[in-house]
Formats: C-alpha cells, sequence, structure tokens
C-alpha cells in the first residue's frame, strides 16, 4: 500500500522535534481524524534555515511531515509557500488516494508557520491560493 519512501520516512522521520525560538510555528488538525500537526521553522535572510516538525498522527501525516520539512530547509519563503500538498505527495512517491488528505496537513502546517513568522515581524499575512484544497468539512475519506 505504502512506498518505500514513505516507509522510510515513517520509520525513520527526518527533523522530528521543535525548534528553540522558532520564526514561526504553524499549528494545524484535522478534525476528522483528530490529528495535529506541528511544523517549527527558522528564518534568516528570507531563507528557511531549519524546519522541524511534531506530528501526532498516522504514519502517512509523520511521512508528510517528515519530506516537507526536508523540502522547505533551504528554500526561501516564497519557494516554501509554493510546495503543494501533491508536491510533497509526488517526493514521497505517492500516497494511497485515501491518504492524501494526510499531505495537505502538511502544506497548510507550512503556510501556517510562513505567516506566523510574517505576523511576527508585523506583515500582511500571504493569502491560500488555493483554499477549498484546505477545506475539510465534509471530508470523509480520512481513516486513520
Ligand atoms: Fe488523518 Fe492521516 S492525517 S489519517
Amino acid at each position: 500500500m505504502y512506498s518505500d519512501k514513505v516507509m522510510d520516512h515513517f520509520k525513520n522521520p527526518r527533523n522530528v522535534g521543535e525548534i528553540e525560538n522558532p520564526s514561526g510555528v504553524g499549528e494545524v488538525g484535522n478534525p476528522v481524524c483528530g490529528d495535529i500537526m506541528n511544523i517549527y521553522i527558522k528564518v534568516e535572510n528570507n531563507v528557511i534555515t531549519d524546519a522541524k516538525f511534531k506530528t501526532f498522527g498516522c504514519g502517512a501525516a509523520i511521512a508528510s511531515s517528515s519530506m516537507a520539512t526536508e523540502l522547505i530547509r533551504g528554500k526561501t519563503l516564497e519557494e516554501a509557500w509554493d510546495i503543494s500538498n501533491k508536491a510533497v505527495a509526488e517526493a514521497l512517491e505517492g500516497l494511497p488516494p485515501i491518504k492524501m488528505h494526510c499531505s495537505v496537513l502538511a502544506e497548510e502546517g507550512i503556510h501556517k508557520a510562513i505567516n506566523d513568522y510574517r505576523k511576527k515581524q508585523g506583515l500582511e499575512p500571504w493569502a491560500e491560493k488555493n483554499p477549498h484544497s484546505h477545506d475539510h468539512s465534509g471530508d470523509s475519506t480520512c481513516q486513520p
């Protein structure tokens, strides 16, 4: 059911933990399954120099957070903002359709962490380009 990459990132997740004095934190949850993901970022000169996560959730959510933190490290805020949940799932060599929404948590977590950073800088939050993919209402596909 899961690719080797998903299993690898589930069994050996990268960047687990918290960043002390993070530049931004994004906490997101899926109300259907109750899974919670926290993404912490450190930003220097508009570049994400460190990213960590703590996820209380299913294996696909853990693998997605692990891959997402790998993908955003070293990226500018603009580049990190453009990383979609599909990009996270592709980097994991695919997720079963029923688990795609787990990767949405990672995209949302990145966005929230970036906007938390922007808020702390006194900047306007960036708007979601595709708010529909973030709407979990009526999402009955979330299976732990
Ligand atoms: Fe809820 Fe994966 S995030 S089952």
